[in-house]
């Protein structure tokens, strides 16, 4: 079994949230996590995102332990995992989507780029603008397809008049591979759009104010066949110009659409690589337990 290395890095050091408390853990607990470590590399050659022994708690339950990965820029990663693995959880750390959840507590250091997204310093708002996320059941705002898109935009004040918006609206539709079949209607209602292509809207929503990452949690579960392939499609567009975050329970997607793959368990980074190696030559038990289907 492969140890892990992580490297320490200069930016990283002095990077601790000093609003996240110290979580006090039983004896059990500590432990538990002597014996912890993921298998495979877990930092990429370019991070865009850098998350060092972040650990979640929702009131007593430790429902993420000791997570270390990086987020390559430009690629998109896949965590993949049984159910109540912590996927969610995980990726919500990563725009602080996890604030909103009163029981919830985190520790350890996530950057983007060189920024600790848990300093003090950091506007949330602006976190999620950069870090955007698309979620599982898609979830246009009560209002029309156009300001659907226009709303990100005009909110940060990011757009100087009407035409520099429309500009912008129709830039992200086109990024989203949904302008053709909306051009034509953008006054309608977003709801009045089919499954996959509210889903789409909702990715152009994300992409409208300029984000760096995109997290994705299930973004097809919801989606027949043809509009899980569009989004499959678009995924692979979209890593040229953003760094993607995927988070499925179908390993066929995350074999077709990652670079690297992440296997969860039990609150647990069991195993990250690169996407091919983790589904044909597993290193870890429980991934390969997973990914033959003796476990989820
Ligand atoms: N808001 C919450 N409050 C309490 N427990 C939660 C909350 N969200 C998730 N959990 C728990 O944390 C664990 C991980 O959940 P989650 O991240 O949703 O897993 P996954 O996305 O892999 O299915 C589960 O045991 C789940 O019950
Ligand atoms: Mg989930």
């Amino acid at each position: 079994m492969n140890t892990t290395t992580i490297e320490t890095k200069t930016a990283l050091d002095g990077a601790v949230n000093p609003d996240v408390r110290e979580a006090p853990l039983s004896s059990a607990q500590i432990t538990d996590y002597d014996h912890r470590q993921t298998v495979g590399r877990i930092t990429a050659d370019n991070p865009k995102m850098a998350c060092r022994e972040v650990n979640v708690y929702y009131s007593e339950k430790h429902a993420l332990r000791q997570v270390s990965l990086d987020i390559g820029a430009n690629e998109v990663i896949a965590f993949i995992g049984p159910s109540g693995c912590g996927k969610s959880t995980f990726l919500r750390c990563l725009n602080r989507m996890n604030d909103t959840i009163v029981s919830c507590r985190i520790t350890g250091h996530i950057q983007l780029d060189q920024d600790n997204i848990y300093d003090k310093s950091i506007d949330v708002v602006q976190l999620r603008a950069r870090v955007g996320m698309v979620f599982q059941k898609p979830n246009p705002f009560p209002k029309s397809i156009y300001e659907n898109v226009a709303y990100g935009p005009r909110i940060h004040g990011m757009i100087n008049g009407k035409a520099e918006l429309d500009e912008l609206v129709y830039a992200s539709l086109e990024r989203a591979g949904l302008i053709k079949e909306v051009e034509k209607r953008m006054d309608e209602p977003g709801t009045s759009l089919s499954g996959g292509q509210q889903q789409r809207l909702c990715i152009a929503r994300a992409i409208a104010v300029n984000p760096e990452v995109i997290l994705m949690d299930e973004p097809c579960s919801a989606l027949d066949p043809i509009a899980t392939a569009k989004i499959e499609e678009l995924i692979d567009e979209l890593r040229e110009n953003y760094t993607i975050v995927i988070v499925t329970h179908s390993m066929q997607q995350a074999a077709r659409v990652s670079q690297r793959t992440a296997y969860f368990h039990l609150g647990d980074l069991i195993e990250v690589g690169e996407t091919d190696q983790i589904f044909t030559n597993p290193r870890h038990k429980l991934t390969e337990d997973y990914i033959t289907g003796r476990f989820g």
